[in-house]
């Protein structure tokens, strides 16, 4: 059984993380999404809202599925046995950001691979920092929020205000 993990901080999950399982799931038996500690970053959702808004986001991938993970991305590949890592790239900077990542990872556990898949070209501009704002300002979320977790997402702003 061949087993990718889609890590991120999904903070929130956006139409071209969902992009990126769905193409995972399509090349692998099973595909886990990790919301993940990004220390660089200081989320608006908990790691709870945030496993909750993916897993609405994921419920129609019968071959996929969320979980979060406060440690090391290699360890958590290393214990679901899984063979690769898929990230998106969108630009340059991605790339070579995620390079880095990748060579670390694989430093980490060599058996774990990580596959970059190409952002879709009505997804470039797409970013969860983009999204953020466009909750703030209270926009539309139509374009760049999958429906189910925008649905979540509403839930969770009704018991808190940003
Ligand atoms: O969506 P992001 O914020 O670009 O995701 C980055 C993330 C969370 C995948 C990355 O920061 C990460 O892997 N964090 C967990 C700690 C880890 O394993 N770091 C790499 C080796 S030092």
């Amino acid at each position: 059984m061949k087993i990718a993990v889609c890590p991120g901080s999904f903070d929130p999950i956006t139409v071209g993380h969902l992009d990126l399982v769905e193409r995972g799931a399509a090349l692998f038996d099973q595909v886990i999404l990790c919301v993940m500690v990004n220390g660089e970053k200081h989320p608006m959702f908990t790691p709870e809202e945030r496993l909750e808004m993916a897993r609405a986001a994921l419920s129609h991938i019968p071959n996929a599925s969320a979980e979060a993970w406060d440690g090391l991305l290699a360890d958590f590949a290393r214990e679901k046995g899984a063979c690769a890592l898929i990230k998106g790239v969108r630009n340059g900077i991605d790339f070579e950001w995620e390079y880095q990542m990748a060579q670390i990872n694989r430093g980490l556990l060599p058996e774990l691979d990580t596959l970059l898949l190409p952002a879709r070209a009505e997804h470039l501009h797409i970013s969860s920092t983009m999204v953020r704002d466009m909750i703030r300002y209270h926009q539309t979320l139509d374009q760049c929020m999958p429906a189910p977790a925008a649905a979540v997402l509403q839930r969770i702003r009704e018991g808190k205000v940003y």
